[in-house]
């Protein structure tokens, strides 16, 4: 019999990344081998996103660029999950009736149920109930031969609530895995050669709060630092409010955990936080950025902002540009407000216009660049330790690798050393990357 094969098409965030590759171990038990040629596939799963609108449409664009091959191979199973899918469920079949199943962000587990009732029947499937207990979390996913870092998800979903954020509704509440499953996860990735792990949670500082067994994100840090072959610790995201005086230690006395922190802000007026529902104040925030910085100077710190939030004046756009300056970030995401459905700020008023938005925009990305590369450029003449992850893209006589800050690091090298922990002398820092010579 002919091998069978799964093409899986990822749109945001790290989240979905790390999902994707538990839908590919877990279709792969009915017979389905992952493929990078979509022409080759049986199965597509697109697995979506739904966080701003412009997300949304590129799902369906790709949607559209997936449909002649319904009509080229007439077994061939179209599928669409995450959280686009948990957002507008049935209603997806009037815009793409060719789909044949739409599954939500908690029905992960159910894939194989879902593939053999299609393959046998040819019925549209359609599921987007929410259960209380998710349990794709803890599907067991080897990475992919050669893996040097992986993805570990120790929680789901959200309780924050941020009036413009979708999130909470579309991957339901927080729910965090047990600590020894998440161990033996790490022992597992270890075993197969990974040396570097980044936690996954929408509000990792929140992890352990459900659990009965009374533990909390700092300890399942230690717990993870002393797990053997696991060189390097990261995580993502940790929210500004609950960024604990213990958890800002860890990173001083954890030597795994790597100097960088991913702390978004979103905006730096008092009056945008509140109407977002953020919990922080910008000069909290600020308490926080410094008690990060005196523990761990060389931290390296990135952002998220959204420019253009309703009722944002001219002032308060000012008080992000503020902060900005004064923390100068080493990298930043920033958004134009984008009005998602169920959320509270879609009642808010002060809608800003467009170009309001686009202006807002370019004067943060612009302000970042100058930034990012200020911050780039003072590590060049360092040594920094890299850990070598592949073949550049780019360059095949190139390995690419990372700094314990996340910054690029780019080498002349060979697949000998993937793997490996290498000092690097930076010579030349760019906007998106850094060039260094192997030290001997
Ligand atoms: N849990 C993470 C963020 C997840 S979403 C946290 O709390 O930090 C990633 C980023 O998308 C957010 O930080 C925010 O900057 C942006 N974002 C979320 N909803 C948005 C919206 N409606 N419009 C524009 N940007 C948005
Ligand atoms: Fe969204 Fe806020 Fe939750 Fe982050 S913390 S996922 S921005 S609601
Ligand atoms: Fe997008 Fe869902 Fe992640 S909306 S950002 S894929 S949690």
């Amino acid at each position: 019999m002919n091998t069978k094969h799964l093409y899986i098409h990822t749109f945001g965030c790290q989240m979905n990344v790390r999902d994707s590759e538990q839908i590919a171990a877990l279709v792969n038990t009915c017979g389905y081998k992952r493929t990078q040629d979509v022409r080759k596939a049986d199965v597509i799963i697109i697995n979506t996103c739904s966080i701003r609108e412009k997300a949304a449409q590129k799902v369906f664009s790709q949607l559209g660029r997936f449909k002649f091959l319904k009509s080229e191979k007439e077994h061939l199973i179209l599928a669409l999950g995450g959280c686009l899918a948990q957002q507008m469920g049935r209603r997806l079949l009037e815009k793409a009736p060719y789909l044949d199943l739409i599954f939500g962000t908690h029905n992960i587990h159910r894939l194989p149920e879902f593939i053999g009732t299609i393959e046998k029947t040819g019925l549209k499937i359609v599921e987007t109930e929410f259960c209380d207990s998710v349990k794709s979390m803890g599907i067991p996913a080897p990475p992919e031969q050669g893996s040097v870092c992986a993805y570990v998800t120790i929680m789901q979903g959200c309780n924050n609530f941020c009036s413009f954020c979708v999130v909470p509704y579309l991957r339901g509440r927080e729910e965090s895995r047990l600590a020894k499953d998440i161990i033996d996860e790490i022992k597992m990735l270890a075993e197969y050669g990974v040396k570097e792990v980044t936690l996954l949670g929408q509000n990792v500082n929140s992890y352990g709060k459900g659990l009965s067994n009374g533990s909390n994100f700092p300890d399942l840090l230690r717990k993870i630092s002393k797990i053997s072959g696991i060189k390097r610790t990261r995580f993502t995201t940790s929210h500004p409010k609950d960024l604990s005086e213990e958890l800002i230690r860890c990173y001083m006395e954890l030597e795994p955990l790597c100097e960088h922190i991913h702390l978004p802000v979103q905006s730096g007026s008092d009056i945008i936080l509140k109407k977002m529902n953020r919990g922080y104040t910008h000069s909290e925030y600020m308490q926080k950025i410094e008690k990060l910085r005196k523990v761990c100077p060389n931290i390296s710190i990135s952002s998220d902002v959204i420019v253009g939030f309703p009722g944002e004046t001219d002032g308060d756009f000012r008080e992000t540009i503020n902060l900005m300056e004064k923390v100068r970030f080493d990298s930043l995401f920033s958004f134009k407000y984008s009005e998602r459905v169920g959320t509270a700020a879609v009642n808010f008023a002060q809608k800003i216009p467009e170009a309001v938005k686009e202006e807002r925009l370019k004067a943060v990305q612009f302000l970042q660049d100058k930034h990012t590369l200020e911050r780039n450029r003072a590590m060049e003449g360092k040594v920094e330790e890299v850990l070598v992850e592949k073949i550049s893209k780019k360059c095949k006589s190139d390995i690419m690798g990372r700094t314990r800050s996340n910054k690029i690091v780019n080498i002349a090298g060979n697949s000998g050393l993937i793997g490996e922990m290498v000092p690097v002398l930076i010579k030349q820092a760019y906007l998106h990357s850094l060039r260094g010579d192997l030290r001997q």
